[in-house]
């Protein structure tokens, strides 16, 4: 089974602020998110992941993408504050970013508004996705769903009917979506799609430099990159990029990869990536064997302690990378 560049989404978090673990954190141009953007299209990529709370980057992919309308776009409700009880604040909450959101994409209808967080469905019983419900009877969005972190998240979003989208975290490090709860869960609700973040764990996962890695004491980088890199030999895969996007879209509840860029280069290697082969069942059982587990603060980047702050872009008050 070879994947296709429709298996690719573009992450658009990097494009408005500074982001990641990697040597150079700060977000591209104006004239390079364009760039991305149209070559993006050119390649066959039809959909892009953005956020209110990603800094710039509604503004900037809503200018770049004003003559790409067949890009569709996916963003997300500004977090809710996590103490609300009040249903009517709920409501205007969401509203309110929902409207922000349209102006500044520059979009009448979204595709997709996700709440950024499962909480965002638990405060004053759910009512945020009765707006969200609400606004995809009037034509506002195509659909809504919820940006989730673990597999509970999961079963809880899938109790919602009105759900037909949740984008969850997933790598080769990471092997809690491996229960079987997980893929029988998204069986029984094939109209939900499943879009995948941090394949790449932020770049970790495609890089050789142990610098980029947080420090953990129960965590050895240059083990893990050589684990990594002794399971790209084994199973002859053409790099790490290749082995982590082969790997994730190997498992069938997978419809999509949302993967992070800065520069033309990713992208054009990701997009490459997406259309080899993916991984046998036991080609996944030798990385299970090659690559061990990352434990739990690894495997969740809002726990990593960030690089010092460099500019005024540099921060990241509600955790949300
Ligand atoms: N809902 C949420 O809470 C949430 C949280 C985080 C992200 N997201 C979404 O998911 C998207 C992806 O997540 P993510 O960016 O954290 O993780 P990711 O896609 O796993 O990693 C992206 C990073 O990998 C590196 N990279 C990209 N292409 C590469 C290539 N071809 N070769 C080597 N390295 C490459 C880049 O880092 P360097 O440029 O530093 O090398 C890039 O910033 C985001 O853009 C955002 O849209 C959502």
């Amino acid at each position: 089974v070879t994947g296709t560049h429709g298996a690719l989404v573009l992450g658009a978090a990097q494009l408005g602020q500074a982001y990641g673990n990697g040597p150079d954190r700060n977000p591209p141009s104006a004239e390079t998110v364009a760039h991305l953007l149209h070559q993006a299209a050119r390649l066959g990529i039809t959909e892009v992941d953005t956020a209110r709370a990603y800094g710039e980057s509604e503004q900037v992919v809503g200018v770049a993408a004003e003559d790409l309308p067949g890009l569709r776009i996916v963003t997300k409700v500004r977090p809710l504050d996590p103490g609300a009880t009040r249903a009517d604040e709920v409501v205007r909450a969401v509203t309110g970013s929902v409207a922000e959101s349209v102006r500044t994409l520059r979009r009448q209808v979204l595709d997709t508004v996700l709440l950024h967080r499962t909480d965002d469905l638990r405060v004053a019983d759910g009512v945020a996705g009765d707006v969200l419900e609400r606004l995809v009877a009037q034509g506002t969005a195509r659909r809504w769903g919820v940006s989730i972190a673990t597999p509970d998240d999961l079963l809880f979003v899938l109790d919602r009917p009105g759900v037909h989208y949740v984008q969850l975290p997933f790598n080769l490090l990471d092997r809690r979506w491996l229960a079987p709860e997980v893929s029988a869960s998204l069986a029984a609700r094939p109209d939900v799609r499943v879009v995948v973040r941090s394949a790449l764990l932020q770049g970790l996962v495609a890089s050789t430099d142990t610098a980029r890695w947080p420090t953990f004491p129960d965590v050895d980088a240059v083990r893990m990159v050589g684990s990594i890199g002794e399971a790209v030999t084994t199973l002859g895969r053409a790099d790490r990029v290749d082995l982590a996007l082969a790997y994730v879209l190997a498992h069938p509840w997978v419809d999509a990869i949302v993967a992070g860029v800065r520069r033309v280069d990713q992208l054009t290697a990701l997009a490459a990536a997406v259309t080899r082969p993916v991984l046998t069942a036991n080609e996944i059982t030798v990385v299970h064997r090659l690559v061990p587990a990352g434990p739990a603060d690894l495997i969740d980047p809002s726990r990593w302690q960030r690089p010092a702050v460099r500019n005024s872009h540099d921060r990241d008050p509600q955790g949300l990378r």
